[in-house]
């Protein structure tokens, strides 16, 4: 048996062995009971994967039963309205992410029959597919040998090693590791790793089924903390009347969350009178205080009353979504 170390792989052979059989080992007794483990449909576990881009797996997880309720098959989103599907993706956020789906859904079924693309190269032909999207597809649907580099995969690869790794290094080091008998099982054991063992700040390396092959051995500094988030107050009008609520229609060429709907944006009532209620929002970068104020003065921008058994179905962003809740209209 060869036991010299490529260049390109952390490991010598039999140490690529023995990582291979640990980790599995380890995930068949304690991966967690996902909704997407349950079978190898490729339009579920291709709905997984783009709803788990950005959103963490508690968020993902409310949404994904009801989008599957609403669309069970691929067919039935690409027949769909754009609206509803980002209706059915409100408060996950990052909304481009649903129009690619839905425009990915269209390819499938006009170009391919309705049948999903079976290799990493096709499936990262489709909008809203890149290399990690298609990899985990590929691997995890249809067997195919292709490693997936994630940021969870990152992080176990750079304390393996030991040092940080520069992204071609990255995605060869995790070819040579996977597992090429069960890629899909070995590409979700080493996210499931970093996520729930190997994780940013407090690894943990004593149950770590891998930590004796490890150099780092959770000692590898993290990056340094991310810029601190800005904070900032914004301001809504909540009307209800008779049954509707008042909301308006953020412009369809606005860079974020183009189309959806909202409540009014108002000037600040500080000091007049008492918001409603106050709450906290963060998107990306920024912290929100969020007061919402009823009788302030709303602008003349075009909006609709909208009845309150309509909204499940209307496009709301997260956060109009939230103060509805709040405010108890939804
Ligand atoms: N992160 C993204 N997809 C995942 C999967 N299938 N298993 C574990 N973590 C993931």
């Amino acid at each position: 048996m060869k036991t010299r170390q490529s260049t390109q792989s952390l490991f010598s052979v039999p140490q690529q062995h023995l990582f291979r059989k640990d980790i599995l080992a380890w995930y068949d007794r304690h991966q967690r009971d996902l909704p997407w483990r349950a079978n190898r449909d490729p339009y579920r576990i291709w709905l997984s994967e783009i709803m788990l881009q950005q959103t963490r797996v508690a968020a993902v997880i409310e949404h994904y039963h009801e989008f599957l309720r609403r669309f069970p098959t691929i067919e039935d989103l690409a027949a769909a309205r754009e609206a509803s599907v980002l209706a059915a993706w409100s408060g996950l956020g990052y909304y481009r992410r649903a129009r690619m789906l839905h425009s990915a859904a269209k390819v499938i079924v006009r170009e391919h029959g309705g049948k999903f693309p079976m290799t990493e190269k096709q499936l990262q032909a489709l909008p809203g597919i890149g290399r990690y999207t298609a990899a985990a597809i590929a691997s995890i649907a249809f067997d195919e040998p292709v490693a997936v580099v994630d940021g969870n995969v990152e992080r176990v690869l750079q304390r393996l090693a030991g040092r940080r790794l520069a992204s071609v290094e990255l995605w060869s080091a995790a070819n040579h590791l996977l597992d090429k008998k069960r890629p899909g099982d070995f590409n979700q054991a080493m996210m499931e790793l970093g996520a729930v063992q190997c994780n940013p700040r407090a690894p943990a390396c004593l149950t770590c089924p891998v930590v004796e092959l490890c150099s780092t051995r959770g000692e590898l500094a993290v990056e340094a903390k991310a810029a601190r988030q800005k904070q900032c107050e914004i301001h809504y009008a909540l009307d209800v009347r008779d049954g509707e609520v008042w909301l308006v229609q953020r412009a369809r060429d606005a860079s974020l969350m183009a189309g959806m709907w909202e409540l009014p944006e108002v000037a600040s009532m500080n000091g007049v009178s008492r918001p409603v209620f106050t709450l906290r929002h963060s998107i990306t970068v920024t912290d929100y205080t969020v007061r919402v104020w009823q009788n302030a003065v709303r602008s003349r921008t075009a909006g609709k009353w909208i009845p309150r058994g309509r909204l499940e179905r209307v496009a709301l962003t997260g956060l109009a979504r939230k103060i509805l809740r709040k405010a108890e209209v939804l």
